[in-house]
């Protein structure tokens, strides 16, 4: 067999970016990227079963991770995550809008000159975007400064970007253009298809991103006067608008019935807690409402048709992956919460991640992912040398032989962290069982840990309030016991057989690392703790042998004070403890010495 100097090339530096299998590239051309970004598209409301279309194109040829994550649940910390491959605590961007987010605050740190479309570029890649790229990006910051790196781009603006019908999208350096009448999604698709060819001319391989805002509510645009309790005020949100020719599609959807929806025992922490219980009437307005998102959905659902029938007419469809995912998930009248996102539960962070591509096999994966998987993915894919440095993830495994090693041997834990408040969306106030309607949650900032393994499912809280959560999935799929142990001398709950109180120490421990991770220690999080290598998961940290250490550390995850930003001083205690093996009496923990 005769190898091309490229095809030598590609597999070289595959091989050396990463040590791992080679990606199989065709023809040694470096593959296509595209990627689908929806907003706040659920996974466990079934809304992927409402897109035949994403079905026949995307999903029946590749492969559904049905444990991918973000580690934000909201919009603008979660796509800068996304972009730059780092969790939010290494962002600093934790809101939507100024002072501690939004894109004014990505420029601030630092990203627009160091982030994927820059290192996709030096790849040698050509680099699209079209849609909502991040909240506060308005009509009139677009240009101070340009976000850098897209080789032509077509950007949704704020005060517009969710306004159905009245989008303003951004094209190059030209200044905005506004679409009042038309169609949000449909105007975006031709968007697309014209992106699409423009990267199929360049001549080179082409990286493109397609984020229509569907199925996200439809917000009216609101005077920005830099107060965010105004902005909360004045932003009306309401149920996101189909398409005329949507419009009247699945009379019958409804929120599905499942153990979580507007339960009879208040649950979760903090002013989730001490939400009533829905009324029949919310009810109904919240089914109406998980309808328009349904429908809001069909347009995507023809976008994506769109995208790939014209990839395979430009015969390039068998050398281009395509992602289908969204920026986090969404909740509607389970655990009694109106519309929105913001909260730690399955619904908000466990969210689809659908792809299609050379060697992808066709079928579903168990194996744990997430948001800060992607741009490690697209660069290993592009056979990238820059902008590995400091990344928070590990690519996604592609292909059959990756899959089945990293069932075996991939990190079983997700980073999941919130500052600020929890919004509700629609008409609805929340209401609290004390008669009081609140414009949004208070007191939503806490520190999580998402751990997946072979026989246990957990889902683990620490809140700026210093309450906790523990949820045992494999028993407690809706999340409605928490069996962190309280005052009260119920009987103890075990996990593994093993008594709560023995796991608590271990999760909260890895807590602490991953809290405030970087790069390496994001992934291999156990290693911070056990650094001679020997414990990679829960399981083998539960070990007995480690019992004695893990009770004599004194210090965990809590916090001094409760803010809406990423405030270290009030963040409590930051160092992990570290267990030395064969130290005297075989345990050591930091701070004992
Ligand atoms: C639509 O957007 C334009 C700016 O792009 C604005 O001037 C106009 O008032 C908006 N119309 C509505 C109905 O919101
Ligand atoms: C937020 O939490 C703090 C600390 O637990 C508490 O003192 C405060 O009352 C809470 N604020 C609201 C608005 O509930
Ligand atoms: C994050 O940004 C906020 C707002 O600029 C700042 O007050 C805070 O100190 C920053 N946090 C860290 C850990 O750098």
């Amino acid at each position: 067999m005769k190898l091309s100097l490229s095809v030598l090339w590609v597999l070289a530096t595959s091989i050396n970016a990463l040590g791992q299998q080679p990606i199989p590239h065709n023809g040694g051309e470096k593959p296509n990227i595209v990627v689908i970004l929806t907003d706040d598209q659920d996974l466990h409301m079934d809304s992927i079963d409402y897109m035949p279309l994403l079905k026949k194109h995307v999903i029946d040829h590749g492969t559904f991770y049905k444990h991918h994550y973000c580690s934000t649940a909201i919009c603008c910390p979660s796509r800068v995550t996304l972009w730059t491959g780092r969790n939010a605590h290494n962002t600093n961007v934790t809101d939507v809008f100024p002072p501690y987010g939004g894109y004014p605050k990505f420029v601030v740190q630092g990203f627009n000159k160091n982030w994927l479309p820059l290192w996709l570029q030096s790849a040698g890649y050509s680099t699209y975007y079209t849609g909502k790229l991040f909240n506060a990006h308005t009509i009139e910051n677009w240009n101070s400064p340009h976000p850098s790196g897209w080789t032509s781009s077509d950007f949704l603006l704020d005060p517009h970007t969710y306004q159905y019908l009245n989008a303003s999208f951004q094209r190059n350096d030209q200044p905005p253009v506004s679409y009042e009448g038309q169609y949000s999604t449909d105007i975006l698709a031709e968007k697309a298809y014209g992106l699409l060819n423009e990267g199929i001319e360049s001549g080179k391989p082409f990286f493109l991103t397609v984020a229509p805002v569907a199925p996200h509510s439809n917000v009216n645009p609101f005077p920005a006067t830099g107060n965010p309790d105004d902005a909360l005020k004045e932003i009306h949100m309401t149920a996101p608008i189909p398409a005329e020719r949507h419009k009247h599609l699945f009379p019958d959807a409804k929120v599905p019935r499942r153990s979580n929806f507007n339960p009879e025992k208040p649950g979760g922490a903090s002013w989730i807690k001490r939400l009533a219980r829905l009324t029949d009437e919310v009810i109904e307005y919240n089914d109406d409402f998980y309808r328009a998102r349904l429908q809001a959905l069909q347009a995507v659902d023809e976008l994506v048709e769109g995208v790939v029938t014209r990839l395979e007419q430009a015969g390039i469809l068998d050398n281009t992956y395509i992602f289908y995912t969204t920026d986090n998930g969404y909740h509607i009248s389970q655990h009694r919460l109106n519309p929105g996102k913001e909260c730690g539960f399955e619904e908000d962070i466990n969210i689809p991640l659908i792809i299609r591509g050379p060697g992808v096999p066709v079928g579903e994966s168990k194996i744990v992912t997430a948001h800060t998987d992607l741009a490690p993915t697209f660069l290993k894919l592009a056979g990238a040398k820059w902008g590995w440095e400091g990344l928070d993830g590990s690519p996604v495994p592609l292909d059959k032989k990756g899959l089945r090693e990293a069932e075996k041997e991939r990190q079983e834990h997700v980073n999941v962290e919130f500052w600020g408040r929890g919004i509700p969306e629609g008409k609805n106030r929340f209401s609290l069982d004390d008669g009081k309607i609140v414009d949004y949650g208070p007191n939503n900032t806490y520190k999580a840990l998402r751990v997946v393994g072979p026989d246990y499912s957990l889902y683990y809280s620490v809140w700026c309030t210093n309450e906790h959560e523990l949820y045992d999935l494999t028993t407690d799929p809706g999340q409605l016991r928490n069996i962190y142990p309280s005052s009260s001398s119920a009987p103890e709950t075990t996990i593994l057989g093993i008594p709560v109180s023995k796991v608590l120490p271990r999760l909260d421990a890895l807590l602490m690392v991953t809290k405030s991770c970087k790069g390496h220690t994001c992934v291999h999080p156990w290693s911070v703790i056990h650094p001679a290598g020997n414990v990679k998961t829960l399981q083998g940290a539960l070990n007995k042998r480690f019992d004695k250490f893990y009770a004599s550390v004194s210090a965990s995850v809590s916090f001094d004070k409760c803010e809406l930003g990423y405030i270290l001083e009030s963040e409590g205690p930051q160092e992990a403890v570290v267990f030395r093996e064969g130290s005297g009496d075989d345990w050591l923990a930091n701070g004992e010495l």
